[in-house]
């Protein structure tokens, strides 16, 4: 295993990691009752789907938008269960060309609800199928070339697409415009991922106290998946080395094992912070740079490692590269580096 397989796979990664995304996962809540958290989304989305029930017509086009590992797949999975109706899951890589959408919307029933991931990144050649499809439930298919061109209105049935996006501002306007509704999703509280985490302990029979079950979740990163992976891990530790309850001391003993720290800081973390202050004074450091002072791909960097230091405020981008604060020197134990050029402001940060 290579250093960034290993880097994927590790435990406060909110990216996904093989089977926890299949659509029979137990942990998954099926209806929006069972699903805890994101209230303001769960309340407005409660009264679309009823409308629409009440009207008799497929619910309209949902966005979801915000970090990874939030629920966006389950909160699709909830809407096709409280409509009703069928379920496809793919996902905007995954559509490599305007047929292969094409396939999939000719295939629908009627109300089904098509989940795309990632859906900044389709082509803007299959965008261009989704426009009329969105708009009029029809694609138009031109089949051979020159005078043998011909080309077909094909009626689709009534469909709800549900777009899921950790980066709303890469989609393109028209296509957001297409969304008549959308949902913006937050990171959990510690108190939200402590009931996520009682409640998954229930589903897996893994005896937990109140305490332990915090402990878990304010170690998640605000993040559902990275709780219910934690939980399994914290399971190993309790079964192994005491009599298998989760209590506040097992929960610490095993994460300090696994080394993630009170703020869910894992060893990559601060391995970046050490060298952005060991190597850089502080910063302000670029990207590529400091993906090669750290052995590390930037794009990794960019969509793994900062954006849960920069929302608890240890990190920052700036035009001239990214800068530690003075909250992340003072929980690592850094002395405070040198300002450079008057560049880095500790003050307030
Ligand atoms: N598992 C993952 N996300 C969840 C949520 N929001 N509610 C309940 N269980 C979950």
């Amino acid at each position: 295993m290579n250093d960034e397989m290993d880097f994927e796979n590790r435990i406060v990664s909110p990216t996904e990691i093989m089977g926890e995304n299949d659509s029979d996962n137990p942990l998954r809540p099926r209806t929006l009752d069972d699903y805890i958290g994101q209230d303001k989304a769960k309340e407005n989305l409660a009264i679309f789907m009823e409308a629409a029930r009440q009207r008799n017509e497929s619910l309209d086009h949902v966005l979801l938008y915000g970090p990874p590992g939030l629920g966006k797949t389950t909160l699709s999975g909830i809407i096709a269960n409280e409509m009703r109706v069928n379920l496809r899951i793919t996902s905007g890589p995954a559509i490599e060309k305007p047929g292969d959408l094409a396939a999939i919307l000719t295939n629908l029933n009627e109300g089904d609800v098509l989940f795309i991931d990632e859906i900044h990144r389709i082509s803007r050649a299959v965008e261009e199928i989704l426009y009329p499809a969105m708009e009029d439930f029809a694609i138009d298919i031109v089949t051979g070339k020159g005078q043998m061109a011909a080309s077909y209105h094909l009626p689709l049935p009534h469909f709800t697409l549900v777009g899921a996006t950790t980066r709303a501002g890469q989609l393109t306007a028209p296509l957001r415009d297409r969304f008549g509704v959308q949902l913006r999703l937050e990171l959990y509280t510690p108190e939200e991922l402590a009931r996520i985490v009682t409640r998954s302990a229930s589903i897996l029979h893994i005896p937990i106290e109140p305490d332990g079950a915090l402990e878990i979740a304010s170690r998640s990163r605000g993040t559902p998946r990275i709780a219910n992976r934690m939980l399994k891990r914290v399971r190993d530790f309790a079964q192994v080395l005491s009599d298998g309850v989760i209590t506040l001391r097992t929960a610490q003993i095993a994460l300090e094992r696994l080394e993630i720290d009170e703020l869910g800081l894992d060893a990559n973390d601060r391995r970046m912070l050490t060298a952005i202050v060991k190597y850089y004074r502080g910063g302000p450091v670029g990207l590529e740079t400091l993906a090669a002072a750290i052995g590390e791909e930037a794009i990794t960097i960019e969509d793994v490692i900062e954006p849960y230091l920069m929302q608890i405020g240890f990190l920052n981008r700036t035009p001239r590269g990214r800068c530690i604060t003075k909250a992340a020197c003072l929980h690592m134990g850094f002395d405070m580096p040198d300002a450079q050029d008057g560049q880095i402001r500790f003050d307030g940060n």
